[in-house]
């Protein structure tokens, strides 16, 4: 699945200065090593967009052919509707933020910000640089030199930087990854906000799930150069379509099983001789072998009574093999014969915390579950 639209959010581009980002069959190869594979990819004007991805997914390359810096083996790039696929890096209506903050190390932070502005000879340099420090809430460090700056301080200066070029379109990759995990979040809010106040068009690269749910109005997930699912971040976490998007944004836990019937809206699932019902309209496939997925937050846990057979579809008798006090909520893993480890999220409402051993029961309802392919992997996307 390599063809993809984020469209239906263009509202913002009205009031910007960013343009639209379209890639056509963009691919690249190093030898016989597929980096990307064919990407058709649109993006709105003034969309705050995600690649998100674990490591060597191809996103770095991806961001790289769009600026300039690779040469792509095949296809094409627009922004605002023109093809720049021939145009050298500088002549790209582009910036690109990285992970390194690349200040120069000599000059403060006005000179800095400036130093692009000046080169080029703008004629409001100074009031210019000024507005983009504002912006980016430096002015009263304005004097200081790289080094004596946060490293959140210093991405701030790196943004200034970048966005007082105007750029049509601001590329991110990783920028907060050198940052602990306190001043990622912050800087998050930031940059969010950031974009919001400028409506550029922003493509942020990240291998972070929260940053790329919290932040982008369109995320794309990434696995081994493919976009395999894209959508607003509530789209994707609520049905996803792979085994890999199920694992890698947030968790879930995936049931093998067979569909054996249905019953109006649902289908009738075997899973290891349980029951399952699954709506049909949040399934991959109507028939055949599927994966039944369930978020953990979307599980009930509770104590069996003797003689509760949990005989009722979407109940699961099981044994409590793991239980972790988090202060909001309960973390839970029980063995469910047949079908394995579940983890579940319960939140604390002052109940008794099950123990290691406890006879439990698990329901959910089923409009909560997802059905996915059943030749999927049921550990693609995990966090090793
Ligand atoms: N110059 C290169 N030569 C050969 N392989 C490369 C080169 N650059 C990147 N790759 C490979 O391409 C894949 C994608 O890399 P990259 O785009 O940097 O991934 P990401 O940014 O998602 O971590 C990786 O397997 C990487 O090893
Ligand atoms: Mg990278």
């Amino acid at each position: 699945m390599t063809s993809t639209s984020a469209a239906g959010s263009d509202t913002r581009a009205a009031r910007s200065g960013g343009s639209a980002l379209e890639l056509e069959q963009l691919e690249k190869h190093y030898g016989d090593f597929t980096a990307v594979h064919p990407l058709d990819l649109h993006i709105p004007a003034g969309q705050f967009f995600a690649l998100l991805g674990p490591s060597g997914c191809g996103k770095t390359t991806t961001l790289r052919m769009v600026a300039g810096l690779d040469a792509p083996s095949g296809g094409s790039i627009k922004i605002g509707g023109t093809d720049i696929s021939g145009l050298p890096a500088h002549k790209r209506p582009v910036n690109t933020v990285f992970q390194s903050y690349a200040l120069f190390p000599h000059m403060s932070v006005f000179e800095n910000v400036a130093f692009g502005l000046k080169r080029r000879r703008v004629g409001d340099w100074k009031a210019r640089a000024q507005e983009f420090l504002e912006l980016v809430e430096l002015v009263h460090l304005a004097s200081r030199k790289p080094t004596q700056l946060s490293g959140g301080q210093q991405q701030r200066v790196a943004l200034a930087r970048a966005l007082v070029n105007k750029p049509e379109i601001l590329l991110l990759d990783e920028p907060l990854g050198a940052l602990d995990m306190k001043l990622r979040r912050q800087m998050q809010t930031e940059l969010k906000r950031i974009q919001t106040d400028v409506g550029l068009t922003f493509v942020h690269v990240t291998h972070d799930q929260e940053e790329a749910m919290s932040m982008a109005d369109t995320v794309a997930v990434m696995n081994a150069g493919r976009i395999e699912q894209l959508g607003p971040p509530q789209e994707l976490y609520d049905l996803p379509l792979t085994a890999f998007v199920a694992n890698f944004l947030g968790r879930s836990n995936l049931m093998p099983g067979t569909v054996v019937g249905r019953r109006g809206e649902f289908l009738e699932v075997d899973a290891a001789g349980h029951r399952v019902l699954l709506a049909a309209a949040r399934a991959v496939s109507e028939s055949g072998d599927v994966l039944v997925g369930v978020r953990p937050e979307k599980l009930d846990i509770r104590a069996s009574t003797p003689g509760d057979a949990a005989t009722a579809e979407n109940e699961l008798a099981g044994i409590v093999t793991d239980t972790a006090f988090a202060g909001m909520s309960n973390e839970y893993h029980v063995e469910v014969p047949g079908l394995g480890d579940f983890a579940v999220f319960a939140q604390n409402r002052g109940a008794a915390i099950l123990q290691p051993g406890d006879a439990v029961t698990l329901s959910w309802h089923p409009e909560h579950a997802f059905g996915l392919d059943g030749a999927d992997d049921v550990d693609a996307g995990e966090e090793s």
